[in-house]
């Protein structure tokens, strides 16, 4: 099939109504930190547990079109033998992978950060692909305070993005590219919004570039919020107009679609927050969620390592699936939530 075709067809099982994409893709050092809050070690056989845990869930796959994991998981099987990407598949969800390999800082920017990971990434790809990986993504981090973001990082990381979206696209991947502004610190909303405008507008000068086809490409970006320290927090209705006026003046209507991190927002506040940004009006492009944690932060409540605990961690799953199902379509009910 020509490259074209293959990356087309995988947005369509990716880009569907009501649906959003699991992130999974956790490194050592964070499903560590993930595990730490529940007492689990973080062992290659309780990573392999948990994650089959998550793409086991009966029924996610009306949420869920798309999991992104680790490298790890994508050699990892399930009790019975089935490979990790093969189980969520035969779920109806697209199996996806992480290909940065970590941030560092960067260098003559103190304060910065860029994401690694170009080098030898035409080759790995070629190996995510016969795991069975149809989409990829990057995420590039910047920290905000009066004075960070710097020109260079927004520059240096918008490079690396679009170049990782250009040797994914030619390897017949989707990328998805994660710029993501982070809610740290005690930065307004007017700073949030005016660093994740600077940083759009300039990722997509870079995807154009590059040459990256905007229609076979995923944005994975942050919401526009006031750093967690900051004295005033945001109505969810403030949340989800600025939100939306960033977007709407740096992300050409082509781009396939829109998923959201969470970025440490709690379960509820995620789904709240994409409720009110699809009720805003009509937007050229379909606003879902691409949730980590505001995900998986119930179910590995309920989970604590414990085989015993499965069926009702699959359902705090299922359940913040579901709501978060709702809130891509405006249509989430905050009087639903029950325990998590
Ligand atoms: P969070 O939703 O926890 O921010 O994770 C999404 C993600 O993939 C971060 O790279």
């Amino acid at each position: 099939m020509p490259t074209e075709n293959v990356l087309q067809s995988t947005i369509d099982a990716i880009v569907q109504d009501g649906k959003g994409l699991l992130a999974a893709d956790e490194s050592g050092g964070t499903i560590a930190k993930r595990f730490k809050t529940i007492d689990v070690e973080s062992t290659e056989e309780n990573r392999r547990a948990w994650r089959t845990l998550l793409l086991s869930t009966p029924g996610l796959g009306q949420y869920v079109s798309g999991v992104i994991l680790y490298e790890e998981t994508l050699a990892q099987q399930a009790d019975d033998g089935e490979p990790l990407p093969s189980l969520a598949a035969r779920h109806g969800i697209v199996p996806g992978i992480k290909v940065d390999t970590g941030k560092i800082a960067l260098a003559h920017a103190s304060g910065d950060e860029i994401t690694q990971g170009l080098d030898g990434l035409a080759a790995r790809l070629e190996k995510y692909k016969a795991q069975g990986a149809r989409f990829a993504k990057w995420r590039a981090v910047y920290n905000v305070s009066d004075t960070l973001p710097s020109r260079l990082a927004i520059q240096a990381n918008a490079e690396s993005l679009a170049r990782y979206a250009a040797i994914c696209q030619e390897a017949g991947v989707v990328p998805i590219v994660e710029p993501e502004v982070l809610m740290d610190g005690g930065h307004s909303i007017d700073r949030c919004a005016e660093v994740t405008e600077a940083v759009l507008h300039e990722v997509f000068h870079a995807l154009h570039r590059h040459a990256v086809v905007l229609e076979h490409m995923l944005l994975k970006p942050s919401m526009v919020l006031p750093g967690k320290a900051h004295g005033r927090q945001a109505s969810v209705e403030e949340v989800a107009t600025r939100t939306v006026s960033v977007l709407g003046r740096t992300v050409p209507p082509a781009v396939a679609g829109i998923y959201f991190l969470s970025g440490g927002q709690t379960p509820r506040e995620a789904s709240a927050h994409l409720d009110a940004i699809n009720r805003t009006g009509r937007r050229p492009w379909p606003l879902s969620f691409s949730y980590g944690r505001a995900l998986q932060e119930p179910p590995l409540a309920a989970w604590r390592g414990k085989p015993e605990n499965v069926k009702a961690a699959q359902q705090a799953l299922l359940e913040r699936a579901r709501l978060n199902s709702a809130a891509a379509r405006g249509r989430y009910d905050a009087k639903e939530e029950t325990r998590t």
